[in-house]
């Protein structure tokens, strides 16, 4: 039998990004990113603005292309480079399949405004995985009820707070059972007040071995619930380390100029 260590080395990284390059005309905006995740690993991505995070991330599930560079989940390749050194992606049903795997909540909820919040959940799961009602209805249920949300189940989403959308955002999310969840700045758009039901809601995901890509500004979430902090900027992944050590002890120039720019 394998040991341990062999073990985890034989099982595939949950995102392999390697060389990842993305232009928008001129704009070079990522400049050769690489970064992996183990299963259960939480991972903040911070950075000033424009520094590209929120397009990595969006490239990771292909709501952004990229030009050069490899995007492997879960051992499955989701775009590699050709012999030209441009990417090349994997046929749409294949490349489809494998971004079901991500689950993704934005700054701004992106809620439905004509469903309710049980609707909001239930919506994917009925028309894109063609799951019958009567058999999401519990498991809905169950993850508004994880959220906190479970009383407001037919409120339409204007009735809710933004921390509340927030929520609904992630419950509808964790309805299509993603391996994988990446989050953009998902309390940036919020009153602090509000900021910490969503943290919590998120501090609980890890708690249960989700594997979390995080773009944010919350440090203290950060330095709590990160088990690891990349510091992106101009386009270049800059420093990655234990959340521990990446706080204490920030190793580049750009990120202790950073770090003591948000104090
Ligand atoms: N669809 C687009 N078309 C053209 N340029 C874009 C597009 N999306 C992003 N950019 C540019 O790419 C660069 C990186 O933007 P990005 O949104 O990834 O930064 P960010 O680190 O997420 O910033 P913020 O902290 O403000 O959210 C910026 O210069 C931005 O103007
Ligand atoms: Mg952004």
């Amino acid at each position: 039998m394998p040991s341990m260590t062999e073990a985890a080395a034989m099982t595939s990284p949950m995102i392999l990004a390697d060389g990842i390059r993305k232009r928008f005309g001129a704009n070079e905006v990522l400049k050769g990113v690489s970064l992996t995740l183990a299963k259960g690993e939480v991972v903040a991505v911070i950075g000033p603005s424009g520094s590209g995070k929120s397009t990595f991330l969006r490239c990771l599930n292909h709501l952004e292309t990229i030009d050069a560079g490899r995007i492997v989940i879960e051992g499955d390749t989701l775009a590699d480079n050709d012999a030209g050194g441009h990417a090349r992606y994997v046929a749409d049903a294949e490349l489809r399949r494998i971004c079901a795997r991500m689950g993704m909540v934005f700054q701004h909820f992106n809620l439905f405004p004509h469903l309710t919040v049980l609707q909001n959940v239930i919506e994917a799961p009925i028309t894109v995985k063609g799951i019958k009602r009567e058999a999401i209805l519990p498991k809905a249920e169950e993850l508004l009820k994880k959220v906190g949300l479970l009383d407001k189940r037919d409120a339409y989403p204007s009735r809710l707070s933004g921390g509340q959308k927030q929520r609904v955002a992630i419950a509808r999310a964790l309805a299509m059972e993603p391996d994988i969840m990446l989050f953009d700045e998902p309390t940036s758009a919020l009153d602090p007040e509000l900021t910490g039901e969503v943290l919590r809601t998120m501090h609980q995901l890890a708690d249960e071995h989700m594997t979390m890509l995080v773009v944010t500004h919350e440090m203290g979430f950060a330095r709590e619930v990160a088990s690891r902090v990349v510091f992106m900027d101009g386009g270049e992944l800059i420093e990655s380390r234990p959340a521990a050590e990446f706080f204490a002890n920030p190793q580049h120039p750009r990120t202790r100029a950073f770090l003591d720019s948000m104090l």
